[in-house]
């Protein structure tokens, strides 16, 4: 009897991550009974680690800290969007035998935004924070048309870098947090700062009327950013859907079909409480 097809988160540690759960979740849903395994690969031997399960015929691994840099060497080629964000969060078997380095981060915030039908399109939008979180969502907001996005983070250089970098027609601007001009749709607070429990020095004139305030982090508890972003009677959402989208994305990379992330997000989100 053939097995099921098989995958894997690999990480160090990787028992805490959520990644196994949601794709037993969409193995379920699709009726796709895909096998899918945290693995936990010693620092310094994630590419033994990887070839041994290539050797017992995993088609594709999601890599999780600390190997996101050393997935990118590690793959035969690189999709654009794993170039652009300068990490790999996903490996893929491709029909060939090569294994294409990809991430999936940009499109799981994206297909997160769409659930929750924020304002994209023709909208103002502020992303703070310019390191690598920022780099791999950059592209896919700019392709969502916003009228203005720009970019504000503490070492001002990397934010006018970056702004630099992604800005083709006229919309990216980067700046420090005491600069941020004027008032937003959509603010996305990507930087680290929740995990140290602070809060960006930012202006209180930050949200327009029925913006949505997003926070890549999340937790049992809402992040510094959203109980602040909370006093402005503004939409506060946590990043779990973007977890569930980016891991959403990577399923359809594999398995080339699309999951409801909507039962799979309340499912987890029940389970932080
Ligand atoms: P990640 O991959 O999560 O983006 P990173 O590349 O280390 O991690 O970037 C962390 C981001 O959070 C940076 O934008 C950082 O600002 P600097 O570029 O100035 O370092 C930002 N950050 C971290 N702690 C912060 C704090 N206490 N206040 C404001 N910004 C903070």
């Amino acid at each position: 009897m053939s097995r099921s097809p098989l995958y894997a988160v690999f990480g160090n540690p990787v028992a805490h991550s959520k990644s196994p759960q949601i794709h037993a979740g969409f193995a379920a849903q699709l009726s796709d009974p895909v096998r899918y395994e945290p693995r936990l690969a010693p620092v310094d031997d994630f590419p033994g680690h990887w070839r041994a399960f290539m050797a017992e015929g995993g088609r594709g691994a999601n890599v999780t800290v600390p190997f996101k840099q050393e997935a990118a060497a590690l793959a035969d080629r690189l999709s654009d969007r794993a170039q652009q964000a300068g990490a790999v969060n996903t490996l893929i078997l491709d029909r060939n035998g090569e294994v294409v380095g990809d991430n999936t981060d940009g499109a799981g915030l994206l297909l997160d935004l769409k659930r929750l039908e924020a304002p994209l399109e023709g909208a103002r939008i502020l992303v703070l924070g310019a390191g690598g979180a920022v780099r791999g969502v950059l592209q896919p907001l700019l392709e969502a048309q916003p009228s203005a996005l720009v970019i504000a983070n503490r070492t001002i250089d990397k934010a006018t870098a970056l702004a630099e970098r992604f800005d083709i027609q006229g919309r990216v601007r980067g700046c420090g947090f005491e600069e941020i001009k004027g008032r937003f749709d959509l603010v996305i607070n990507a930087t680290s700062a929740s995990l140290a429990g602070e809060l960006p020095p930012l202006p209180d004139t930050l949200f327009d009327e029925g913006a949505l305030a997003y926070d890549m982090m999340y937790g049992a508890a809402p992040t510094v950013f959203l109980q602040w972003a909370q006093t402005f009677g503004v939409r506060c959402v946590d990043g779990l859907g973007m977890l569930v989208g980016q891991a959403a994305e990577s399923w359809y990379q594999w398995r080339g079909t699309r999951p409801d992330t909507t039962p799979i997000l309340a499912a987890l989100r029940a389970d932080l409480r």
